[in-house]
């Protein structure tokens, strides 16, 4: 009874690379405290990742490293609802469904769609199909709020609409969710200053080893500007990202340092490598032990795919009796 009450809270992570500071400040965080007010459903959408990776091994290893990352930043199993995937395929038949209400239009307009293939990924129907699959994912759940980053809002807009031509066909069905974006971490840039991505290349991953950290914090590209020189901290990729994991007067501070000159970007890159490292090691032992006890979290994942898999397939009966694919009396 309870769980039907509360807001539903929703969103999914690709398994297609290491979990990284832009995943962790726009969705992770906000999804893990989600956890204690609100029916939080956290899943990791592997059939989406199959649009970018094509090995097996890899897939799987990703999968499951996503799961660790989640469970080791303090993600409750017994407060949420964990799963992967691929485990409720009753997805696919909603995508199925969807698809034949979603006019090709609404996803020609898909930024995301256009800039991968502009980056050079093959255009296939899974990545043109992208959207309905993660329109499937959110009203197979009635979910209320999707914390997501900026580049994921237009998708959930596309959700909004398919579910509004879906209960204008076949009368009130899904309820219609909203995105829910911090305008702080709404684009987290990455070491070039573009969007940090799995794609890009340009990460900073939350359990690196640390000496790989400190090596990608020193690569962040900055400007030529001499070391006495004033500097602008707004233009600097380094005091974003500093200013993720600092307080208002430490932000201040070194907004300070910057504007006077006589501070190096060498010495800003070591401060912020220490934020980053510092606010990540409580977090390590656990991850170390989960990914020692694989057993435990293919155990996990399981629990939650059921409790996914109960709610996923009430929707889809609904779904079913509605559009006429239910036909039987009995
Ligand atoms: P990636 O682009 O690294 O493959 P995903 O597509 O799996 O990441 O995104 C998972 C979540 O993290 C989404 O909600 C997405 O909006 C968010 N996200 C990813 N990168 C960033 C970023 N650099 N800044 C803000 N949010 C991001
Ligand atoms: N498309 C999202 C991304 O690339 C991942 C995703 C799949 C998702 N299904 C979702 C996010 C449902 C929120 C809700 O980041």
């Amino acid at each position: 009874m309870e769980n039907q009450e509360r807001i539903r809270v929703l969103s999914g992570i690709q398994p297609s690379g290491n979990l990284h500071l832009g995943n962790y400040f726009a969705m992770m965080k906000p999804m893990i405290a989600a956890q204690e007010s609100s029916l939080l459903f956290c899943f990791i959408v592997n059939y989406h990742a199959l649009t970018t990776v094509h090995e097996g091994k890899i897939l799987r290893q990703g999968t499951l490293d996503a799961a660790m990352d989640f469970l080791a930043l303090g993600l409750d199993p017994e407060k949420a609802i964990f799963w992967v995937q691929s485990d409720v395929p009753e997805v696919q038949e909603l995508t199925w469904i969807l698809s034949c209400v979603t006019s090709m239009g609404l996803l020609e307009r898909c930024h995301s769609y256009k800039d991968k293939v502009a980056r050079g990924l093959t255009p296939t129907h899974g990545l043109f199909a992208y959207p309905v699959l993660m329109a499937a994912d959110i009203l197979l759940y009635q979910a209320n709020i999707i914390p997501v980053g900026k580049d994921q809002k237009q998708h959930v807009e596309v959700t909004r609409d398919i579910a509004e031509r879906f209960n204008f066909l076949y009368g009130d069905t899904f309820v219609l969710p909203e995105p829910r974006i911090d305008p702080h971490v709404a684009v987290v840039p990455g070491l070039d200053g573009q969007k940090m991505s799995k794609s890009y290349g340009n990460t900073i991953e939350i359990f690196s080893d640390e000496k790989i950290l400190r090596k990608r914090i020193m690569s962040i590209v900055t400007d030529p500007t001499p070391v006495e020189d004033p500097k602008d901290p707004d233009k600097c990729t380094v005091f974003k990202l500093y200013s993720l994991f600092a307080t208002p007067d430490e932000i201040r501070m070194l907004a300070e340092m910057y504007r006077r000159g006589g501070t190096g970007y060498a010495t800003v890159k070591e401060m912020l490598f220490q934020k980053v490292s510092d606010h990540f090691k409580p977090y390590r032992q656990r991850r170390a032990e989960l990914a020692g006890d694989r057993a435990a979290v293919e155990k996990i994942l399981a629990a939650g795919a059921d409790k996914a898999r109960g709610i996923a397939v009430k929707t889809l009966q609904k779904v079913r009796r509605k559009t006429g694919l239910a036909y039987r009396k009995s």
